[in-house]
Parts: C-alpha cells; sequence; structure tokens
C-alpha cells in the first residue's frame, strides 16, 4: 500500500526529474497559466487527464466530478467555464465521458445509494431520453456504454447551453465543445464526433429536425 509520504517522495522524484529533462519548465509556470483546453471529466481516479493526454502542467484547466455532469446550478462548474473562458481564454472544452463509470452505474439502480442520488439524477433524465435505443440493445454492459455515450453528449450541450459559453459565441469567441470517451481498458479516447462550434450548432443538435 501506498503511504502519504511515499507520495511526498515520488513527488520530490519527479519533479527532479522534470527539471533535469527541462530546466525551466517550472519557472516558466509559475508567471502564467495559459491553456488551450478545459477538460471536463469524471473524478474518477483512473481518467487524470494530463496523464491520459500525455501533457504535462500547464496544458489543460481541469474540471472533474461524478460521472462529468454540467448542471446549471453548479456553481463550481461554471466558476470553471466562466475563468477558462473569459481569463484564461480557452479555445477547446473537452467533456470526457468514460466506459464502466460507477456513476452511471448508479444511476441506473433502482436501490438507494447517498447524497450521491441528487447529484446523478440527471443519468435518470438522459435515460429516458434514449430509452427506445437504451432498451434494444441486447444485454446491460451495451446499455450502460450507450448510456455513457448519451451522457456525455447530453453534458455537451449543458456546457453549451451554460450562460457562459452562449454569452461567449454571442460575442463571436471562437470556442468549441467536443465530446470524447475513454476506455479503461486500453486508454485510449474516442472523439464522439459531436462537437459544437457555434450557436448554429447548439441549435441544430437541439433540434435536429428544424
Ligand atoms: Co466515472
Amino acid at each position: 500500500m501506498t503511504t502519504p509520504s511515499q507520495l511526498l517522495e515520488s513527488n520530490r522524484k519527479w519533479a527532479a526529474h522534470v527539471v533535469q529533462e527541462r530546466p525551466s519548465f517550472f519557472q516558466a509556470l509559475v508567471s502564467q497559466q495559459a491553456p488551450e483546453f478545459l477538460w471536463i471529466g469524471c473524478s474518477d481516479s483512473r481518467v487524470p487527464a494530463s496523464e491520459i493526454l500525455g501533457i504535462m502542467p500547464g496544458e489543460v484547466f481541469v474540471h472533474r466530478n461524478v460521472a462529468n455532469l454540467v448542471h446549471q446550478t453548479d456553481v463550481n462548474c461554471l466558476s470553471v467555464l466562466e475563468y477558462g473562458i473569459e481569463f484564461l481564454r480557452v479555445r477547446h472544452i473537452i467533456v470526457c465521458g468514460h466506459y464502466g463509470c460507477g456513476g452511471i452505474e448508479a444511476a441506473l439502480e433502482t436501490h438507494p445509494h447517498a447524497l450521491v442520488d441528487n447529484w446523478l439524477r440527471g443519468i435518470h433524465n438522459v435515460y429516458r431520453k434514449h430509452r427506445r435505443v437504451l432498451d434494444g440493445l441486447p444485454d446491460r454492459e451495451a446499455r450502460l456504454r450507450a448510456l455513457c455515450e448519451f451522457n456525455v453528449r447530453e453534458q455537451v450541450l449543458n456546457a453549451a447551453r451554460t450562460t457562459v459559453l452562449q454569452t461567449a459565441w454571442r460575442d463571436g469567441r471562437p470556442i468549441a465543445v467536443h465530446g470524447w470517451i475513454y476506455k479503461l481498458s486500453d486508454g485510449l479516447l474516442k472523439d464522439l464526433n459531436i462537437s459544437l462550434y457555434s450557436q448554429d450548432d447548439l441549435d441544430a443538435a437541439l433540434d435536429p429536425i428544424a
């Protein structure tokens, strides 16, 4: 088992290694952060943004919560979005889900869990919205995988519908919202090809018939 002091020791080794490779790396980050990307992902320990993207500190602004949800009333998520867009001037928002998400699974179970059930309530609505497709799938595993993807799609729409994004697009800012999903079993990310680049894209996604 790893102890907290071992974590601190591991950190010292990591920092020493980085300095050895790039002597001015940390000094350069002291004065500013200028990430191009804002990541909205799951809190799951197996899905850490920088590590799976293979990038160093300073390149991605991160918000994580259980099941990578964007609630319109979540001041935490909205503050991250606003700070990322207004002050850091990020260009891309990536909503990233993952297969095997415990939050998605918990939302489908009928027995109560705890406070987290309130947090996950919206996933029931995602299920209901896509019930016909989901119920037509062969087994529970397939349904869960599909629901993980549908949830990412819903959160992409939710992120685009925030007042923060709406204002940025109205001001003509070039900001894109992307939906990706991560596979725990091979470490690979998949683009769900549901990116939104403008208000028109959002309108079309919300009302595909129009
Ligand atoms: Co998860």
